[in-house]
């Protein structure tokens, strides 16, 4: 039984996390801004926070988790604001800047308090970080954040191999969620099952890689 602590626990990919790592039988600490009756029926450790892109949330987060070894945090808690050139929003783009790309990196970092040989951290990222595989154009505050996350995780994957902890870097499909307005994808439930695939698989061999849930690897 291993200790995974959840970002963005209460709704869609995060909830999902949640569910099947209990069925598991892992130890689960759910993280989230407001509790949702479906987090709440599950009844796992759940560490309400205010705002995952603000170091002082950060802070106090940690500093509630103070003692406790995390082996797998993933990274999950994110925001897509729509956008196309015709309505750039810099106030947004800002915002998708410090909740998708910033405030993980903080996190992590503040994390590694937790954390010890053999952990692993995995962050969601998006297959529309990717420039090279970018055909449709717009998107352009989500596009940017997950652009840049994929830039310091990779780095990170460096910084911490010899710290024996590996770095996931997924994508999980196009998923039937709110962020989706729950219109279009794939279920939760499958998108987690090859998500965890991908986890369980993860390595320091493997750290580092940009991968789709189903195993391709994706290019920058
Ligand atoms: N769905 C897809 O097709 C898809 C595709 C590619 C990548 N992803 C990525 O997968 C992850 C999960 O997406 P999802 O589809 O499950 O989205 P979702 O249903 O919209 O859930 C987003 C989660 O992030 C939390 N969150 C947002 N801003 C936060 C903040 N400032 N501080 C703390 N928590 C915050 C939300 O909390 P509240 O309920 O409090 O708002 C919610 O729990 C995201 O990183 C997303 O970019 C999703």
């Amino acid at each position: 039984m291993s200790v995974f602590l959840v970002t963005g626990a209460n709704r869609g990919i995060g909830l999902e996390y949640c569910h099947q790592l209990k069925s598991r039988g892992e130890t689960v600490i759910a993280v989230c801004r407001e509790n949702s009756d479906e987090l709440e029926r599950l009844d796992v450790r759940v560490e309400k926070v205010s705002d995952l892109s603000q170091q002082d949330s950060i802070s106090d987060l940690i500093s509630r988790l103070k003692g406790l070894e995390v082996n797998t945090a993933i990274l999950n808690a994110g925001i897509n604001h729509v956008m196309d050139i015709n309505h750039l929003d810099a106030a947004s783009i800002r915002q998708q800047f410090d909740v998708n790309a910033l405030g993980p990196l903080l996190l992590a970092r503040a994390l590694m308090s937790c954390m010890s040989r053999g952990s692993k951290l995995v962050f969601m990222s998006s297959r529309m970080g990717s420039i090279q595989d970018n055909t449709s154009g717009g998107e352009y505050g989500y596009r940017m954040s997950k652009a840049a996350l994929n830039s310091a995780v990779k780095s990170l994957s460096i910084d911490l191999k010899d710290q024996g902890i590996s770095v996931g870097i997924l994508h999980p499909g196009m998923v039937r969620t709110r962020m989706n307005l729950m219109s279009n994808g794939i279920p939760p439930e499958e998108a987690v099952g090859n998500l965890l695939n991908r986890i369980d698989q993860l390595s320091l061999e493997t750290t580092g890689t940009f991968l789709h849930a189903d195993g391709t690897v994706l290019p920058w």
